[in-house]
């Protein structure tokens, strides 16, 4: 299948006081549809900072982050929203959920933004999760599990082309990982979408077609 995503020769480095933090060197590798990839090492290696890149939350130094055949690293704004809107689908480490939205909205919201609804899909989708039982209820009434599964189902409603996760599986016990790890696989085989997961988890890591092990800012093994 044809790449998702293309990261050719990506560097980003943050300034930290009077240091330069080189937090990627060089990173290049390409994600396919349908693929599950995960990205792992050794914490502050270059994990977090590579997805917030394929997300176009952040730009690199210098380098190719190509999205579904835009580069994010030129990009201009429109198009930056464009390809968050429709091709990327986002699981933050901290859930990002709005508090002043309940469950069913929090999920539907990426439909919203895009001047659509689909009912019939966010509600597939909370039965998915198993949060039937709290789609009216905001995220501050929710248990950590909870949020991170409302913050699952958010990131695959509109089908993306490649869903980026950050520990998805971190505030979960292994029962409840398991189920979004196997939510985020069936969908992933229903739909063609790439999921790109950073994670210390070995069950993703073992669920996962291919690993990428970072060391440093760069790829150690493909
Ligand atoms: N906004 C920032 N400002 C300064 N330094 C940063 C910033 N974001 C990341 N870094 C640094 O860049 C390096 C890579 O960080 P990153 O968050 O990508 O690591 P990670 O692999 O996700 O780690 P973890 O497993 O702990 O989540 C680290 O040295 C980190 O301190
Ligand atoms: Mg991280």
């Amino acid at each position: 299948m044809a790449a998702v995503v293309e990261l050719i020769e990506v560097s980003k480095s943050y300034r930290r006081g009077d240091e330069l933090v080189h937090a990627l060197r060089g990173v290049t590798f390409t994600l396919a549809g349908g693929e599950m990839v995960a990205l792992v090492g050794p914490s502050g290696c270059g994990k977090s900072t590579t997805l917030n890149l394929v997300a176009g939350v952040d730009r690199p130094d210098s380098g190719a982050v190509v999205v579904a055949g835009a580069d994010l690293a030129t990009a201009g704004e429109a198009v930056l929203v464009r390809a968050r809107r429709h091709s990327i689908g986002i699981v933050f480490q901290s859930f990002h959920l709005m508090p002043h939205l309940t469950v069913e909205e929090n999920i539907a919201l990426p439909l919203a933004l895009d001047g659509g609804r689909d009912a019939a899909r966010v509600l597939d989708l909370i039965r998915r999760v198993g949060l039937e039982h709290r789609r009216d209820h905001f995220p501050a009434q929710l248990s950590g599990g909870e949020q991170q599964r409302t913050a699952v189902a958010r990131a695959l409603v509109h089908r993306p082309a490649v869903v980026l996760a950050d520990e998805p599986t971190g505030a979960l016990d292994s029962a409840s990982g398991a189920a979004v790890l196997r939510l985020m696989d069936d969908l992933r085989r229903e739909e063609g979408s790439a999921l790109l997961l950073a994670t210390h988890d070995e069950a993703i890591a073992a669920a996962a077609d291919r690993l990428i092990r970072m060391r440093d800012g760069a790829i150690e093994a493909l």
